[in-house]
């Protein structure tokens, strides 16, 4: 069965935009920003962005296209022992990550809903905690299903199944024509709209402004980190699935810096609407902007909701901004079933539409947790452990097989002889020896910190068996795909690079 390929490279652009645009640029990245003093983070933000970021989005890239494969296959054709890397970040990112992504996408859709009639009336942190979720007291006091959550995790997952199901070029490329232009509109009139508020200067100052004493504290940095990895859908196994959808001739580096460039313009643009909002809440309230907000979550569900209430027009102002995160969330969501799809049909052989549908049940069925009254607890603990481990592990092994136990120049004449932007020893000196010196720095801190007391003071139990046990099924689930047999002959056909030789 021929591989198959997207219509053009501007179509993979935007496929690769579409996967890196998601919640987490408009939620987590001003809520980060938000945490670390505004314009301090930025800093940071735009270090990792280029010294880790953009070095690991063109090897991804490059990984895809020189050895044609999905993440599974990609790997093996790098080194045989080492398929199961691919099969775990596949199988974390579709059995995990995808699963609770998809739940928040479906609070998403709810208040869209609600924002129409501002259905959460002067007190939307109760309204949030007690009302919508109605969250339990513990993470295993699951009580039941909250059913409009339920209802709009069934929609969203049904969408992200007509989509895939339809494929590369009629599927993907297509929705995602679609998708990036309307979020950048629909953006743009927020963004607007919002410098025109009461108070939306004091707002951008705090976002501008950098404190630098922040820049002395670790946890900035391994924010900024794990945000450049969830931003760039870095460890996914997605960027090196698309790429492998492109022909023989394609500019990987044009791609890289465009994909990377969009998307964290993206975050900042969005960035001046959350905190004009901000600004305007702050000065409405006669508080100071750094009281407004208390929590990552409450970002989105709280404290943007009480803007709303008191902005002239707010109901369509949040129906706007909730319409952007579900828009950015598919075209995220879809990419996350695809780098599994992709890994299956190449080893599998199956049909895609098989694939998918199988998938789709799977994942909607197990997204059910996280609509249950425990399911923000679920959701808080997988994400911790998913994003700060599962990516960063696999993004470490990635450098580690590519640069020390293959040849990385057979990569690096792959990407300099098709692209236009060439990469030179630096690159290889990033890839080989600084991200992985980062990354497991960070990792280090991180894990430190964990062992000290339990994440986010849930118990043990609670940590243990959904963070770390998860991520470890997982494991063995990558290894048992890794075992089983090639029942295609993808295997068998060399990278591109060699090709050439
Ligand atoms: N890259 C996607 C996001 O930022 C996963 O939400």
């Amino acid at each position: 069965m021929a591989r198959e390929q997207w219509h053009s490279q501007t179509g993979f652009v935007f496929a690769a935009v579409g996967s890196a645009i998601g919640l987490g640029n408009i939620w987590r990245f001003s809520y980060m920003t938000y945490k670390h003093g505004g314009g301090a983070f930025l800093i940071s933000y735009i270090i990792a962005l280029l010294s880790v970021g953009i070095p690991l989005l063109i090897l991804e890239f490059a990984i895809g296209h020189e050895r044609i494969g999905s993440a599974p296959l990609a790997f093996r054709k790098i080194n045989k022992k080492w398929e199961w890397l691919g099969w775990w970040s596949v199988t974390f990112v579709m059995f995990g990550i995808v699963l609770y992504y998809i739940t928040i996408i479906s609070w998403c859709l709810n208040y869209f809903i609600k924002s129409l009639s501002l259905a959460w009336g002067n007190d939307p942190n109760s309204y949030f905690f007690t009302q919508f979720l109605a969250v339990s007291k513990s993470p295993f006091d699951l009580k039941g299903i909250v059913s409009p959550i339920f209802i709009g995790v069934a929609i969203i997952w049904f969408i992200n199944w007509a989509i895939v199901y339809r494929g590369v070029k009629k599927g993907l490329e297509l929705a995602n024509k679609i998708f990036i232009p309307l979020l950048l509109i629909l953006t743009a009139i927020l963004v607007f709209w919002s410098l025109t508020l009461d108070g939306a200067g004091a707002g951008i100052k705090a976002y501008l402004k950098p404190d630098f004493t922040m820049l002395a504290k670790p946890k900035i940095w391994i924010d900024a980190f794990s945000q450049i990895f969830f931003t760039l859908s870095l460890g996914f196994g997605i960027m090196i699935a698309y790429a492998s959808y492109l022909p023989e001739k394609a500019n990987l580096t044009r791609g890289a810096y465009l994909t990377a460039l969009i998307n964290s313009g993206y975050s900042i643009f969005a960035g001046f609407a959350v905190f004009a909002v901000l600004g305007f809440m702050a000065a409405s309230q006669g508080q100071e902007i750094s009281q407004v907000v208390s929590e990552s979550i409450g970002l989105a569900f709280i404290a943007y909701p009480k803007a709303l209430s008191i902005m002239p027009g707010g109901n369509i102002f949040g129906a706007v901004f909730f319409l952007c995160l579900v828009v950015a969330g598919i075209s995220s969501s879809i990419s996350t079933i695809e780098s599994f799809t992709s890994a299956v049909i190449d080893k599998f052989g199956i049909s895609r539409k098989t694939t998918v549908t199988v998938l789709c049940i799977f994942g909607f069925i197990g997204s059910i947790i996280f609509t249950t009254n425990a399911g923000l607890f679920w959701l808080d603990i997988a994400d911790h452990f998913f994003t700060h481990y599962g990516l960063l592990i696999v993004a470490i092994a990635e450098c580690l097989l590519v640069g020390w136990l293959f040849n990385i120049k057979i990569i690096r004449q792959h990407i300099n002889r098709i692209s236009s932007i060439k990469v030179g020893d630096g690159w290889e000196f990033f890839i080989k020896v600084f991200t992985p010196a980062v990354l497991v720095a960070l990792l280090t801190i991180d894990f430190y910190n964990e062992i000290s007391k339990p994440y986010g003071g849930y118990s043990w139990t609670a940590v243990v068996l959904i963070g770390i046990v998860w991520l470890l099924i997982d494991l063995v689930i990558a290894f048992i795909l890794a075992a089983r047999p090639w029942k295609t002959e993808h295997h068998k056909v060399k990278g591109r690079g060699e090709m050439q030789v």
